[in-house]
């Protein structure tokens, strides 16, 4: 087990697409999911995906447990989702705030599919189909963008809603309330 270096925007690792995962329960994949998870845990993150620590496979996790302290935080089932496949439901688009362990210190306001189905398989081979909404459909489009080398500030529509979190936290910016 370990905590990887988070590569950050810039690293044109993180433009590349990854490549699917072909052999599923192996030592090799199973170390590699374990040290992302140790990363993710590291980074306190919702989610990570192979590239970010620079291993170029089709490989995200993500979670995000019930808080009794962030009450508006939504519950997302921890997940190892290899090999992903997301159809969008519907043509209903939300914008919402996210951050990324890539580009620390950040937020940006992104539109994704309000409703999506994903596709994929866990560390063993075993098959994931999953309809979701909300902050789950978000997570899950953030983590795959990723695969297919695209970082968040590129799916911006406005880009006065993208800075620092203080700046954007502060009274009179764009996420005071
Ligand atoms: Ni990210």
């Amino acid at each position: 087990m370990a905590v990887r270096k988070v590569l950050r925007m810039g690293n044109p690792l993180l433009l590349q697409v990854a490549e699917p995962v072909i052999e599923f329960g192996t030592e090799e994949l199973g170390r590699l999911i374990e040290d992302m998870f140790d990363t993710m845990a590291a980074e306190a993150g919702a989610g990570l995906a192979a590239p970010q620590i620079g291993v170029s496979r089709r490989v995200v996790i993500f979670g995000v447990e019930k808080n009794p302290r962030y009450p508006d935080v939504e519950e997302v089932p921890t997940t190892v989702l290899i090999n992903p496949v997301i159809s969008p439901l519907g043509s209903e688009m939300e914008e919402g705030w996210e951050g990324c362990l890539s580009v620390p210190g950040l937020r940006g306001r992104v539109p994704r599919h309000a409703r999506v189905r994903y596709s994929g398989h866990d560390q063993y081979g075993g098959r994931i189909e999953r309809e979701v909404s909300g902050f789950h459909a978000r997570v899950v489009q953030h983590e795959c963008d990723h695969l297919d080398g695209i970082l968040y500030p590129r799916r911006i529509r406005d880009l006065r809603l993208f800075g620092f979190e203080p700046e954007l936290a502060a009274p009179g910016g764009p996420r005071s309330d």
